[in-house]
């Protein structure tokens, strides 16, 4: 990520938690940004015109970083805009110098994010209170991008507490990382459209489930629950549209949380095709739809798509059958991306990863637009706190291979500013709204699950992979079990019939 300039107008760095909070993480995230802080280069605030003036030149977004103060710029920043915004470098006839170039306002603010509405004490929006700054910026030829800006940063020596701290630092953490996030996509152009389809809201799973692949589920707690979704993603490149997954089937009749449930995908909120319009596509549109694995809650569609090919590893296409002139089994042999020894290529910016583990014929694609990378990893982990804490989920085929590709996320991650996109998580669609891009050294924030309603157990047992709920009254016909069948005199070899778990992976629904 080169030519990214940040100028902070902040008086006295030194007395800072957040302003100099958002630098270090950001210096950490994107070192090679420049960053000017003008109160350490210019302690009597005389400042090196020329130099400043070079530096803009120079640069391709320029962030300038505050803390607002008195609805506006501190004077610092104010004093420098003045004086660096030469007539002749940034404005008049001969004064182009920052034509074309963006602009983002990286902003804190002190009092509550309920004050800055219309209706709230401010009576405005912190953007609205920015005006005379963008409208600067726009009078210098500058493209104003979005601004960043964190509400509610107020520390107040002696009266605030350590504990008061602590969260404004971590709010300042992730404050740098939708800056990091905002730069990328000014960097990418925004050539490319990620959007989430909505499909279940408000379920849950069990640290057990989401935790216990290599430690074991007693190793964790079950009354711990993590907030679970089912969402998959659609990437508009500009010249085509293609689908990550295709969700549950229409039919599907969803689950049925109880309290021994280690995980409930949740109320539907619409199935996958009136998702898919919601986000503003139809299913003629699809060119593509790439496939990260088998289960049936992201194959659920496949049938939808009249204009797509079908890009599948080729061990879950032999597992799920499927056959036909749109059927591609991926082959991989477009070499390695980055630290992933195999990959295919599916459009421009746009890669299919060869990521066993989970199912044998597991992938995860990665969308690249300028430098921020979008990572849709299937269930390669299901709670976004699983990839922080890097521990495997209960649900692999193979465990060793699992491991190898959780790990190399990890390192993935590490070394690209990435938005980890989930399908089991409401993060998957937090992250997105707000290009937060992953930093394992700051771990996610967990949200209490909402309320359930919990039903008493009926003797019917519900697959924690793809919500298959087995019936004693109905037994198994497909695998020769009579009706009257109770669960647990189920034979030993007998799979769940959609998605071929174990016994294992069910739990009374
Ligand atoms: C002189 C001064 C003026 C301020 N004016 C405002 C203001 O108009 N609105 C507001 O919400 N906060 C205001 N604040 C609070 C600051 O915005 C807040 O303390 C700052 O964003 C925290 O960043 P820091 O920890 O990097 O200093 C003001 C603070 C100071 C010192």
């Amino acid at each position: 990520m080169s030519n990214v300039l940040m100028v902070c107008g902040h008086p006295n760095l030194n007395e800072s938690v957040s302003n100099q909070g958002i630098i270090s993480e950001f210096t950490r995230l994107c070192p090679q940004a420049e960053v000017r802080c003008l109160d350490r280069l210019y302690p009597d605030w005389k400042f090196d015109i020329a130099a400043e003036q070079q530096a803009l030149r120079a640069a391709d977004v320029i962030i300038l970083e505050f803390p607002l103060y008195w609805y506006s710029v501190p004077a610092l920043l104010k004093k420098w805009y003045e004086e660096v915004m030469a007539h002749g470098f940034a404005l008049g006839s001969t004064g182009t110098a920052l034509h074309g170039k963006r602009l983002l306002v990286s902003v804190t603010v002190g009092a509550p994010g309920e004050a800055y509405r219309q209706d709230g004490a401010m009576g405005h929006t912190v953007k609205e209170f920015l005006l005379p700054l963008l409208q600067s910026a726009r009078l210098c030829g500058m493209e104003v991008l979005e601004p960043v800006c964190s509400t509610g940063m107020m520390f107040v020596p002696g009266v605030s507490t350590a504990a008061d701290r602590e969260r404004l630092e971590g709010l300042a953490r992730e404050h740098a990382q939708r800056l990091c996030g905002a730069v990328a996509r000014a960097l990418g152009g925004g050539r490319m459209t990620v959007k989430a389809v909505r499909l279940y809201e408000q379920g849950f799973m069990t640290e057990p489930f989401a935790k216990g692949g290599e430690e074991g589920e007693d190793r964790f707690d079950p009354r711990v629950r993590y907030r679970s979704s089912l969402q998959n993603y659609v990437i508009d490149t500009g010249s085509e549209v293609i689908l990550i997954d295709t969700g549950t089937p229409a039919e599907y009749p969803g689950m049925v949380p109880t309290p021994d449930s280690k995980i409930y995908i949740g109320s539907r909120v619409e199935d996958y095709v009136s998702a898919l319009r919601t986000a503003g596509y139809t299913p003629e549109q699809v060119t593509k739809v790439v496939v990260t694995h088998k289960h049936e809650d992201h194959t659920g569609e496949l049938r939808s798509f009249p204009n797509a090919k079908i890009y599948i590893g080729k061990a879950d296409a032999d597992a799920l059958g499927l056959e036909g002139p749109n059927i591609v089994r991926a082959t991989f042999s477009d070499g390695p991306y980055h630290n992933f020894p195999r990959s295919q290529v599916i459009a421009e910016g746009v890669r299919m990863v060869e990521a066993v583990g989970h199912t044998l014929g597991n992938s995860l694609i990665i969308a690249e637009d300028g430098g921020l990378f979008y990572m849709f990893h299937g269930d390669v982990t299901y709670t976004d706190e699983a990839l922080y804490e890097n521990k495997l989920s209960i649900v692999y085929e193979d465990r060793a291979r699992a491991r190898e590709t959780l790990d190399r996320v990890r390192d993935f991650v590490r070394a690209n500013p990435t938005v980890y996109l989930s399908t089991h998580t409401p993060l998957g669609i937090e992250n997105l709204e707000a290009l937060r891009v992953v930093d394992l050294e700051v771990p996610v924030e967990s949200q209490p699950v909402g309320d359930v309603a919990f039903k008493t157990a009926s003797g019917k047992y519900a697959c924690a992979v793809c919500g298959y709920i087995y019936d004693p009254d109905q037994g198994d016909a497909s695998q020769g079990v009579p009706p009257g069948t109770a669960f647990a005199d189920l034979p030993e070899g007998w799979a769940c019939p959609l998605c071929h778990q174990g016994k294992d992976k069910f739990s009374p629904a």
